[in-house]
């Protein structure tokens, strides 16, 4: 990497210099035995001591059902840790420090004496804030969300309010619900015990810094906002692919499917934060309004306009890198006749003054060659004189991709002319890359939204009405397909970019998808 240009170094703008520091608090994790736990939470709580971001001091307490000892759940935390931790090598001497203020509290959910018993760790001596400032992660099916918080509150450890100067947090994982009903359902249930500002609903890529960027790159560079509307830009595409399957998820997956997995939350949140307006300010709040405005601006389907919109499919065997894969059906705690959708492509339209008629484009699927996220924001082709008249529909128009992961970036394309005597057009590309100019650094999402939650700032967080948005423009594609087998046209092989009727959904409009491109 070459070094920084000590001008570009003056002109580093700092934004966060009134950002609250992070007070001495416990941090509990509920379903502590869990895969999320061991993968995600565990090395992104420990990557965030070694990098001296947790307070001092702090306590991690696992709560779950299974019995064991302190030892033996940090023994479990340190082989899950060094086979995904993103520092290279657990160091000793570190783990042991942190796991010196790493406890365990078996217990099952619905029992009350559970909850004393962790009430009784919590109350341990030490430094007031352990006691105090209580950050609750609820990583445990949904179904519980609203029991462990009602628990928690009878046990006196959640109390509504941020009274005084401790503070309790509710942070859930996803999914939030399975529909608009049961999701209004869980919000009324955990604003009982919890007031929303105590409630940090997790969408994963609201952590990924290149998705944080968007807002950055509208709102800071005058020359792309200046034509980010229905006037310059000609229609977007979101793909979130995915090269895994299934694999061993197929029970959770059964439920969810493509559409509720990854289009209510990951591809709707990319989208609102690509088409919003600016927000007023950079508090949360502002920032989370404007989210909503623009959820509440997609169109919503009749289911009998779902067909004409939204494409569904399921994987059939194929082969990904030479290698077989199964089909969907043929998944462990799969039905064999299952209609579940791995894979949704769908045109979306936004009823604002920015965007009418300019369609959106989403997909997701797994399977699929590669594993890239990406937006890209297609501009109208220029008028068909000149070389347009010329070169007709080769002619390729402008486009900023920014690619969300790997390769994490953003490129411009715009054409130019082939050096020689011959007068020939192509495109070339304007590149940012991460990597080069920062150098590698591969940030987990989960640290920057563990850290987020400790300090208070819910920006990277849902908000009530946004998650309700989120499902009432998902619910009527769900109720089109619900009872409608899977037809023939359904199905794509593993492997390959999903189905044909994909690629006509955008024909129809004179558009085409554009695969992301693996890393060279
Ligand atoms: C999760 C979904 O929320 O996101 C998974 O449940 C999906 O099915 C994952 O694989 C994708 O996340 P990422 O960060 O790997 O793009």
């Amino acid at each position: 990497m070459e070094p920084p240009d000590p001008l570009d170094e003056l002109l580093t703008c700092r934004l966060d210099f009134a950002r609250k520091t992070i007070e001495p608090c416990s941090i509990v994790i509920f379903g502590a035995s869990g895969d999320l736990t061991a993968r995600k939470l565990i090395p992104a709580l420990y990557q965030l001591f070694i990098e001296k971001q947790l307070p001092s001091p702090f306590r991690i307490i696992g709560f779950a059902r299974r019995e064991k000892s302190d030892a033996e759940w940090r023994d479990e935390l340190k082989a899950a840790l060094q086979q995904f931790s993103r520092a290279k090598k657990v160091d000793a001497a570190q783990w042991e420090a942190f796991a010196a203020s790493v406890n365990y509290c078996p217990g099952e959910f619905s029992d009350p004496k559970a909850y004393e018993k962790l009430a009784a760790q919590l109350a341990q001596p030490g430094h007031e804030g352990l006691r105090g400032n209580l950050l609750f992660y609820l990583s445990t099916s949904p179904s519980q969300f609203a029991e462990v918080a009602e628990r928690l509150h009878a046990a006196n450890l959640l109390r509504k309010g941020e009274k005084g100067k401790s503070w309790q947090r509710v942070v859930v994982e996803k999914p939030f619900g399975h529909d608009l009903a049961s999701a209004q359902q869980l919000n009324s249930e955990l604003t009982r015990f919890a007031n929303e500002k105590q409630i940090y609903r997790i969408d994963h890529y609201l952590g990924k810094e290149t998705v944080q960027n968007i807002l950055m790159f509208r709102f800071s560079n005058a020359i792309f906002e200046q034509l980010w509307n229905r006037e310059s830009v000609d229609h977007a595409q979101v793909t979130v692919s995915e090269k895994l399957g299934v694999g061993a998820r197929g029970g959770y997956y059964e439920e969810a499917g493509a559409l509720r997995d990854m289009v209510q939350n990951h591809l709707l949140q990319v989208l609102a934060l690509v088409a919003m307006e600016p927000p007023v300010s950079l508090e949360a709040e502002c920032i989370r309004d404007e989210k909503v405005k623009l959820l509440k601006s997609i169109r919503h389907l009749d289911p009998g306009q779902v067909g004409a919109a939204v494409v569904r499919a399921q994987y059939q065997a194929g082969q990904i890198d030479g290698q077989p894969r199964p089909a969907y059906r043929a998944e462990p705690k799969v039905r064999p006749d299952s209609n579940t959708e791995t894979y949704v492509a769908g045109r979306f339209l936004i009823d604002n003054w920015r965007w009418s008629g300019v369609p959106f484009y989403l997909r997701t699927g797994k399977n699929l060659p590669l594993s890239a996220s990406e937006v890209r924001v297609q501009f109208r082709p220029t008028p068909n004189v000149l070389f347009a008249a010329q070169c007709g529909p080769k002619l390729d128009a402008n486009a900023i991709t920014m690619r969300l992961q790997p390769n994490e970036g953003i490129t411009l394309r715009f054409n130019g002319k082939i050096p020689g005597p011959s007068l020939q057009l192509r495109p070339v590309r304007m590149h940012f890359s991460y990597d080069s100019e920062f150098g590698a650094y591969t940030p987990e999402a989960y640290e920057r939204l563990l850290l987020e939650a400790l300090a208070g700032d819910a920006t990277l967080f849902i908000r009530r009405d946004e998650v309700e948005a989120a499902w009432s423009i998902v619910d009527p594609i769900h109720e089109a397909w619900a009872g409608q087998p899977l037809t023939e046209r359904e199905f794509y092989p593993a492997g390959s970019w999903g189905p044909k009727a994909a690629d006509d959904l955008l024909a129809g409009r004179g558009h085409a998808w554009r695969n992301p491109q693996p890393v060279s």
